[in-house]
């Protein structure tokens, strides 16, 4: 089954997920979502710029991609979680893409420090006007922070997509 992920990555844990969900499954192509204008990715300016753009539900400019959603026949969505919302690149995404995806079989993975995916979720099953999604999983930063529960939690992920 030929599957997109299509994610944005600020510090590396949402594509270090996506990478392991493409050796998984196999038939996957990567579909890395990035502004034109960069957010800070250090110190408070990283909170504060990011979160703020969150919360104001920003859709910011992307840089060119290629996503075509007829070649695939299911599409998983991988983002980090900012301010209990998904990172902005995202929602522009989505919102470019929404008619092409109404129809699609859709998953969502977040990449969280604490709290907040179940509403980021919530959030983007709004966005993207579905009923609901075929599987969702939750990682704590993955790549900063290896540990079994994020290995399970892929595993179980990718069972339910095959
Ligand atoms: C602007 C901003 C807001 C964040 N808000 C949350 C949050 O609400 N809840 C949470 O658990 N983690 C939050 N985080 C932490 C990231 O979601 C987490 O570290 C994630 O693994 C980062 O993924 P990435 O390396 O792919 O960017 C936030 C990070 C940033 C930069």
């Amino acid at each position: 089954m030929k599957t997109a992920i299509v994610y944005y990555s600020m510090c590396g844990n949402t594509e270090f997920i996506a990478d392991k969900i493409r050796k998984k499954l196999g038939d996957v192509d990567l579909i890395e979502i990035t502004p034109v204008k960069t957010y800070p990715s250090k110190g408070i300016r990283k909170f504060l710029w990011g979160g703020k753009s969150a919360i104001m539900s920003e859709k910011p400019k992307l840089n060119p991609y290629t996503f075509s959603a007829e070649n695939y026949e299911q599409v998983i969505i991988g983002f980090p979680v900012w301010a209990s919302r998904i990172a902005p690149p995202l929602r522009t995404f989505v919102e470019d893409n929404k008619e092409a995806l109404k129809d699609k079989t859709v998953s969502a993975y977040a990449c969280q420090a604490g709290n907040g995916a179940e509403k980021a979720f919530a959030g983007l099953k709004n966005l993207l006007g579905i009923a609901d999604y075929k599987a969702t999983t939750i990682l704590i930063d993955p790549k900063e922070k290896p540990s079994e529960d994020n290995e399970k939690a892929v595993a179980a992920f990718c069972e339910k997509l095959k």
